[in-house]
């Protein structure tokens, strides 16, 4: 591919690049390539020289054994990896890849049938998310379970299977991958709408990467569950892929994809888990569909830029780049693990969604600029307005010049902040950019070389997102996990007179003093009502009480309470006396929030 920034030198002659953005990225990926696929090679067992100890076919997540211990295979990790050397293998660009493959299927399928703190192979044991290098369980404490991983191992086991097919070879597919496919694809669609813990092993909830991933596992079987699965299966997992990915809309925001939903949580909810969703459920004959979250979808290129720019003022290395530019991204800005840094891979995602746009757009011959993707493409054009743009027309050349500059720039500032060997860690320091936390990632390594291959214009294997559509009626997806609140409220009343318990949110009754609660006097003075509240719905409320008509609000101000992380609380109040009487309904509207 020819290198196209200076282009956007031409592009962008009012922005000097920064000395620090290194120009030559074709030179850059041709060297560090090989350093990252050897570096990603180390860390399989049995013969990885960083590797010490791993079974075969066990993909270590990195050599490092302390701070962070990073010595195990989780099977996320494990399986994005394999799904780049089955994309390699199976488009016959590296055919040395077959052993290392069949040992991964065959440490999977070990794996699959070791009990765990999760459970066993028919208990909830396909969600746990890591093993000991030599294949057994491990049983410390840890964010479990995390259902993307049997998503994820099927998705590679898929494309594999799919291609052996077309190789004529069926036994191997169906007496040795099928059988693993069906039982984590089993888990999918009956646990799909179970909450658990998301890609970065923090939040317990629902979360937008693993959930495309198993829409996407779960139709991506379709066309071999005709061959190998009964019909009433096969039909209920693409019924499954269907509700999964209704469920998926409502994680928009109008602006971008929240990460995780279903939890307490005081986060943006922008984070490069939606960035990391979408380059995985890349497949160019989608064009650029917005349900699946195509890369070149106008939902996706919002949500890149949101993320990217919630990165910007965040690091201080960031501080040399303007505002249109690419910055180093980490992975959400709450993020204090290791003191919140940028981390490798996720900087490489925003690239790869970049290129991976620039596929389909070179595929399908045009672009088109909605109002939702409009400030995406202004950071190139300023004056773009929305309007399909054929590739003859030079407002679409302008585009793409200026969205390959962009993502070579997140390219570059992984080159920028390489130690001199090429080995990447997970994350790099926020203010020097020394690389920190475990060194040698395999996933990082993974991520560059996927970066590349999309550079490069290699699409990873079709899906079949263009066949998977909405259905007219959405099952629900995993609902927030609620608290019992008992409320109890301490107040000497005259005979005839109650209290009630009025709030901000519609289980307190919308402050209505018509329909606020009624509560119990069975241990007077003390009374109490029990309400069933979200956990971490923060909200207002006030005690009134009621005689012959008559409203009495306690004396300001509004109470204020969230919801805990709690099966059941309680909380206790002492009628708070006010001196003014207020006689109507309507002024209850006073004490709105
Ligand atoms: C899994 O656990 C259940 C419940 O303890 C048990 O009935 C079942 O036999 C176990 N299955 C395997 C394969 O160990
Ligand atoms: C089918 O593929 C498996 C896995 O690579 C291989 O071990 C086996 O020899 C193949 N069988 C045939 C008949 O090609
Ligand atoms: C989740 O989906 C499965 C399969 O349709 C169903 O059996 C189960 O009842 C659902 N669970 C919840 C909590 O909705
Ligand atoms: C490019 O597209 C714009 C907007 O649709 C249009 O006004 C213009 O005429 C096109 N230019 C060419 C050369 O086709």
């Amino acid at each position: 591919m020819l290198p196209f920034l200076p282009l956007l030198t031409f592009l962008l002659p009012s922005l000097s690049l920064p000395s620090s953005y290194t120009l030559d990225i074709p030179t850059f990926i041709t060297t560090e390539s090989p350093i990252a696929l050897s570096g990603l090679l180390a860390n399989i067992g049995p013969s990885g020289l960083k590797a010490e100890g791993a079974a075969s076919g066990v993909v270590i997540a990195s050599p490092s054994t302390e701070n962070p211990n990073y010595d195990y295979t989780w099977i996320r990790d494990a399986s994005l990896v394999s799904k780049l050397l089955v994309d390699r293998y199976t488009q016959g660009r590296d055919p040395s890849l077959q052993g290392i493959i069949d040992d991964w299927v065959s440490a999977m399928g070990i794996l699959q049938q070791v009990p765990n703190p999760s459970g066993n192979v028919s208990t909830g044991g396909l969600g746990e998310p890591k093993f000991n290098p030599d294949l057994t369980a491990f049983t410390g404490a840890w964010g479990r379970p995390q259902r993307d991983g049997p998503a994820l191992r099927a998705i590679s086991m898929l494309t594999y299977a799919t291609y052996l097919l077309g190789q004529g070879n069926t036994s191997y597919v169906r007496n040795t991958l099928w059988p693993m496919i069906t039982l984590d694809l089993g888990y999918v669609a009956q646990n799909w709408n179970m909450t658990g813990f998301d890609l970065w092993e923090e939040q317990d909830g629902s979360s937008f990467f693993t959930l495309l991933s198993q829409a996407r596992a779960l139709h991506q079987a379709a066309p071999l569950a005709q061959t190998y699965e009964d019909a009433s299966t096969a039909q209920m997992w693409e019924q499954q892929a269907g509700n999964i990915l209704c469920f998926l809309q409502s994680f928009w925001t109008g602006n971008y994809a929240l990460a995780n939903i279903n939890l307490p949580s005081s986060r943006s909810g922008l984070d490069t888990n939606t960035v990391l969703a979408s380059i995985h459920a890349f497949d160019i004959a989608a064009g650029c569909d917005s349900n699946t979250f195509q890369p070149c979808s106008d939902k996706a290129l919002a949500n890149h830029k949101a993320v990217v720019d919630s990165f910007r003022s965040l690091y201080s290395l960031n501080s040399q780049y303007g505002p249109d530019q690419s910055v180093a991204v980490g992975r959400y800005k709450e993020d204090v693990y290791y003191n919140g840094n940028p981390w490798y891979l996720t900087t490489l995602a925003c690239a790869e969604q970049l290129y991976s746009s620039l596929q389909t757009w070179t595929s399908q011959g045009y672009l088109t600029v909605t109002p939702l993707s409009q400030p995406f493409f202004a950071q190139f054009l300023p004056s773009i307005s929305s309007g399909t743009y054929a590739s003859s027309n030079e407002t679409y050349t302008q585009l793409v010049q200026g969205v390959q500059g962009m993502a070579d720039g997140f390219v570059s500032i992984v080159q920028q902040y390489l130690p001199s060997d090429g080995g990447l860690s997970e994350q790099f320091h926020k203010s020097s950019g020394t690389p920190t936390s475990a060194g040698d990632l395999t996933w990082s390594y993974a991520s560059f070389l996927s970066m590349a291959d999309s550079r490069a214009s290699l699409p990873p294997s079709s899906w079949g997102a263009q066949t998977l559509s909405l259905p007219s009626v959405c099952q629900p997806g995993p609902q927030p996990p609620q608290v019992q609140i008992t409320f109890v409220e301490s107040a000497t009343t005259q005979y005839g007179e109650n209290i009630y318990l009025t709030g901000s949110i519609p289980q307190l009754a919308d402050w209505s003093t018509t329909a606020a609660l009624p509560l119990g006097a069975a241990n007077y003075p003390d009374w109490s009502v029990t309400v069933q509240v979200p956990v971490g719905e923060s909200f207002q409320y006030k005690f009134i009480r009621i005689y012959n008509g008559q409203v009495t609000w306690e004396s300001d101000p509004n109470r204020q309470y969230t919801a805990p992380e709690s099966e059941e609380v309680t909380v206790d109040d002492t009628w708070r006396a006010s001196n003014v009487q207020y006689g109507t309904v309507a002024l209850a509207r006073t004490h709105d929030v």
